[in-house]
């Protein structure tokens, strides 16, 4: 497995994963694992990856199997969703700090294909976006719709990402979450189970 910062010409290998989970096409068996629901455009993921640096995909065997976005709020606020959450931004609180535009950013959607789920690479993916983000930002912030149990059990059980507030948009119910990006994720899952002496 192969994990880097996406170029260009990842692109369309990006659309294949994206259309095959996304919520208007994923299939029906695939459905209760999750989905992602922003369709992005060729020319939306091309200025995430020149504008941002911000999206990041893992090969196996030279195939995409998933892809992880993380961008400044400025970047999201053209999607009316992000725009509702910059506007919340100021009333919410992590690490002792409000958050703002400054010192936070938004991480996903993430989006992995199920021959690799359940295999450290949600770990791996997401923990590869955290440190290059940690350079620019403090926080992580992000959201996860409730009825998308698979994601909240992922990033709230396996990577410690904490629950900031709840809310609604366009008839749907969101959690949003939050992640101290100087915190990576092995060192967190070393201190919380240290490994037993070999006696
Ligand atoms: C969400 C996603 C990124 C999680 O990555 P993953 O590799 O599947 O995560 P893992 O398998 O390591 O962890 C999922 C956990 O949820 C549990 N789980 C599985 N199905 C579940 C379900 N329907 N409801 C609740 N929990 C579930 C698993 O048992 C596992 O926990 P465990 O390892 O302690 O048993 C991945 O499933 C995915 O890409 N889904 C499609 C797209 C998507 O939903 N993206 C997120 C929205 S932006």
């Amino acid at each position: 497995m192969k994990i880097t910062v996406a170029s260009a010409r990842d692109v369309d290998d990006v659309l294949v994963l994206q259309k095959k989970y996304h919520v208007n096409s994923v299939s029906d068996e695939d459905r209760s694992s999750g989905f992602v629901t922003t369709l992005f455009t060729k020319e939306q993921l091309t200025a995430l990856i020149l504008g941002e640096e911000g999206l990041f995909i893992v090969r196996k065997d030279g195939a995409l199997v998933a892809y992880a976005m993380a961008a400044s709020w400025s970047f999201w606020s053209q999607w009316p969703m992000f725009a509702h959450m910059i506007g919340n931004l100021h009333t919410l609180e992590f690490l002792g700090r409000q958050l703002s535009m400054d010192n936070s950013y938004q991480y996903g959607p993430v989006c992995i294909d199920k021959s690799v789920r359940g295999t450290g690479v949600l770990e791996m993916l997401f923990d590869f976006s955290r440190a290059k983000m940690a350079e620019r930002y403090p926080i992580l912030v992000t959201f996860i719709n409730k009825i998308n149990t698979r994601s909240f059990a992922a990033h709230t059980r396996k990577l410690n990402l904490q629950v900031i507030q709840e809310f609604e948009f366009n008839n749907n119910q969101y959690y949003e979450l939050a992640y101290d990006t100087s915190v990576p994720v092995m060192y967190r899952l070393l201190r919380e189970s240290p490994p037993s002496s070999a006696e």
